[in-house]
Formats: C-alpha cells, sequence, structure tokens
C-alpha cells in the first residue's frame, strides 16, 4: 500500500466544544480496516479533506474503545476550514498512527498527574480514557485542566463526569477576567493551579500538554515539587506534513518530532534548541 493512502473515514458524530473547537468521531469505512486498526495513547496522523490537503492532529480518543477514532481540532487554515464545512455522514481520509507514544505500561502501578491548557486537553484526554478504562492498573489519578475563560473550557460533559468520580481528583481554573459568576472552580493560570495543588512526585508520572507559555512555566514547578524530568512527558506539534520521517519539515535540530516524537520528556526538551 502506498505510504500516503489514507484510510477512509466517515463522520460518526461532532460535537462542538466551544464556539471555535470541534470534536468529530470517525468510523473506518472497511470494516476489516476498523478492525486491524489500533494505535497508542500519545501518537498522531494525518486528517484529509479531499480536494483540500492534510492536516495532523493527535488521535483524542483512547486506544481502548475500537472501531473509531476522535479528532478535536479548531479551523485556523484552509484544510482546517474545509473539515469545519464537513457533516455527519461525510468521508475523509485518515493515515496513521504515526509517532511515539506515551509509556502507559512503564506508568502502570503509580501515580498520575494530567496538566493541560486549552485544547492542549485533547491528547491528554486519549490518555486520561485510556487510564480511566484501566483503573485498577493506576494508583492516583490527578487532572490539573485550565482554559482562558469558562467558554474556552473543551470537553465540558468529561469534565462534569471527572469532578464526580470519586476515584479522579480534578483541578480546574480559568485566567482571570474569564469566569463566569457561576464558576465553581479557581480563578488563576495554570501553572499557579500546579503550585497550589502541590501534587506529590512520590511515585509519580505527569504529563503536561497546552500552550508553549504554559509549558514553559508548568515544567520549572513540577521541577520545584521534586518531579525528575524523566518523569514528566509532553508532546509537541511542529509544523508536521508528512508525518513519516520524509518531509524534512517538522526538524527541531537533530530530532524529527514525527518519528522522534511526538511525544518528549522534559529531560529531552531541556536538550532542544532553546525555542523549545
Ligand atoms: S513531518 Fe515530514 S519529516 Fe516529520
Amino acid at each position: 500500500m502506498n505510504l500516503y493512502q489514507p484510510y477512509l473515514v466517515r463522520i460518526e458524530d461532532m460535537i462542538d466544544e466551544t464556539f471555535d473547537t470541534r470534536t468529530v468521531k470517525l468510523a473506518f469505512e472497511d470494516s476489516s480496516a476498523a478492525e486491524k486498526f489500533s494505535f497508542k495513547a500519545g501518537q498522531f496522523g494525518e486528517y484529509s479533506v479531499f480536494g483540500h490537503g492534510e492536516c495532523t492532529f493527535c488521535i483524542a480518543s483512547p486506544p481502548t474503545r475500537k472501531g473509531y477514532i476522535e479528532a478535536s481540532f479548531k479551523a485556523v487554515g484552509k484544510v482546517t476550514s474545509a473539515m469545519r464545512r464537513l457533516n455527519v455522514g461525510d468521508t475523509m481520509g485518515f493515515r496513521g498512527p504515526y509517532g511515539n507514544c506515551f509509556p502507559l505500561d512503564e506508568m502502570k502501578g503509580k501515580n498520575i498527574v494530567f496538566i493541560a491548557g486549552g485544547i492542549g486537553l485533547a491528547p491528554v484526554r486519549c490518555v486520561i480514557w485510556n487510564t480511566l478504562d484501566l483503573r485498577d492498573q493506576f494508583k492516583n489519578v490527578t487532572i490539573i485542566y485550565g482554559a482562558r475563560s469558562v467558554a474556552d473550557l473543551v470537553y465540558k460533559r468529561e469534565l462534569e463526569e471527572w469532578s464526580k468520580r470519586s476515584d479522579v481528583r480534578l483541578h480546574q481554573c480559568v485566567d482571570p477576567g474569564g469566569e463566569t459568576a457561576d464558576w465553581k472552580g479557581e480563578v488563576c493560570f495554570v501553572p499557579t493551579l500546579v503550585e497550589k495543588v502541590a501534587p506529590s512526585p512520590e511515585d509519580a508520572y505527569a504529563i503536561v500538554c497546552g500552550p508553549p507559555i504554559m509549558i514553559t512555566y508548568t515544567l520549572p514547578q513540577l521541577d520545584k515539587l521534586g518531579f525528575a524530568p524523566d518523569r514528566v512527558y509532553t508532546t509537541l506539534e511542529n509544523r508536521m506534513k508528512c508525518g513519516v520521517g520524509k518531509c524534512g519539515r517538522c526538524n527541531v535540530g537533530p530530532v524529527y518530532v514525527c518519528k522522534d516524537g511526538p511525544v518528549f520528556t522534559a529531560a529531552q526538551l531541556k536538550s532542544l534548541p532553546p525555542e523549545y
């Protein structure tokens, strides 16, 4: 099969998370492809709208749920705008899964701290559900999530569900000025919430994903709390195009984000050129 040949996937469902962010649920048209397809939490794919091109997103649904994948996206360019115009029942393309993954096997039996900002919750949500679908294999699950405003929080129905679970500790915040009269979470930035919650590094791994500025200020907080840099994971997106190590567009210094990543430890990030 041609390396760039996509699977055909049908939009089975779509949910508008915010005014500009949409989640699509994609089912494989070929039932044997649906059966065979598997991936690991943290991997990504190339999504195509025929006649418009491809765009790169993580797979936002967990590998523990078979037969479909989900992707959450903002309409920010030509392809994502075309994707935004598609409807339930329409067919598009998907190729993948690509890249490395979060080391879920290594994390088994440990405490997991998830930290996300804005739409950065998409790749983290994949790991959260993966963990919750195998709940008895992990210790404490803590989720720290924030967005610019209440309206910008994604996966609101799932945040609600997690907030009610006794086996999940969920802490939420919105930036100052982004709160509403009935907002019950904190009003601060994500790194400040990490400092307030102060998750223990004892027997723990942290997974962090969000805008670069959030990552920049969150990693030193985790450092201060005592998290070892090789137990803190994040995922990068970097101008990916081919997804398979051929086009050379995604390199950061000597590293190809599509092949060597997109998942990196904080220790690895420190060795990359300063803009990362
Ligand atoms: S996206 Fe083409 S080399 Fe990484």
